[in-house]
């Protein structure tokens, strides 16, 4: 049987098992999915074992993106321009790396959430890893343009100049940004310590999508916010689905419906 893993530390809480069992069923595939802890500095080793023992692929989690990243002999444009790697291909012993994130955000946005992003106005709110893999995915939609803005602006003017060439982007001091947008992105991490990062509340209206690229039990601050101001508020949950579709279809060829592991996690969430 094909034998794929998700590979972190920490790795227990990870819902990627239960999600790709759910689309190999669904598609009548043959193959296993496990968890495996790899020790902090030793996620080269790891795939190493894994390989040797015929695994066909993983994917790769927090802290070993940029790992996966260096490790790759091959790598997908978005890949690169991610600088960070969540999907890893075994070929003929080589390894070939690919970032699923930002189009698993994208796809979630334009098709569950039925946003077309031709033409529109995004914001995006922070400069890391989170945010760096959404740019190419996001820019491809040919929005009008795509504002970054960062608690550290060096940060997202460094985005700006690495990835200029592929869309209407800049970045803005928060006190800069004008008008609302039709659709912000929560990139940072601060939900993660119920922050919220510093934003005027004009930059919502009535038409706006506020995504937040985590989630959990409850609406994040962040989502909080943007509702109290009347946006339409999601969650990262459609995201983490969608891009573990986008994996499915690199590594057995068939892209699986989302819909039924979605509906099945949003339970499990609200139990
Ligand atoms: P990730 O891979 O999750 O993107 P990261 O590369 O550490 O993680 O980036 C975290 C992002 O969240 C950064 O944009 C960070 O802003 P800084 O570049 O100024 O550090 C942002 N961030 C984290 N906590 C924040 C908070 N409380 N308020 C605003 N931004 C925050």
């Amino acid at each position: 049987m094909d034998a794929y893993v998700v590979i972190g530390n920490p790795i227990a809480h990870s819902k990627s098992p239960e999600i790709h069992a759910c689309f190999a069923r669904q598609c009548d595939q043959q193959l296993s999915y496990e968890r495996l802890l790899a020790p902090l500095h030793g996620f080269k080793a790891s795939v190493q074992v894994f390989m040797r023992q015929g695994g066909r692929g993983a994917n790769v989690t927090v802290p070993f993106k940029l790992d996966a990243h260096a490790l790759a002999d091959t790598l997908s444009e978005r890949a690169r321009l991610a600088g960070a790697v969540n999907t890893l291909k075994f070929e003929h012993g080589r390894i070939h790396g690919d970032n699923t994130d930002g189009a698993g955000l994208v796809t979630d946005i334009t098709i569950n959430a039925g946003l077309a992003l031709g033409g529109r106005r995004i914001l995006l709110l922070g400069a890391g890893g989170a945010a760096r893999g959404a740019l190419l995915p996001l820019l491809e939609q040919r929005p009008a343009e795509l504002v970054i803005v960062n608690r550290t602006r060096a940060r997202a003017d460094e985005l700006v100049a690495g990835f200029a060439e592929y869309g209407p982007l800049r970045s803005a001091a928060l006190e800069q940004v004008e008008g609302n947008f039709d659709l912000v992105i929560n990139a940072t991490s601060s939900s993660l310590n119920d922050d919220l990062p510093p934003l005027p509340p004009s930059v919502f209206g009535s038409q706006t999508l506020a995504y937040d690229m985590m989630y959990g039990r409850q609406p994040t601050v962040f989502m909080q916010f943007a509702q109290q101001h009347g946006a339409t508020v999601r969650d990262g949950l459609g995201m983490l689905v969608e891009q573990a579709a986008e994996a499915f279809l690199l590594w057995r060829g068939v892209r699986p419906d989302t819909a039924e592991v979605f509906d099945l996690l949003r339970r499990q969430l609200s139990q």
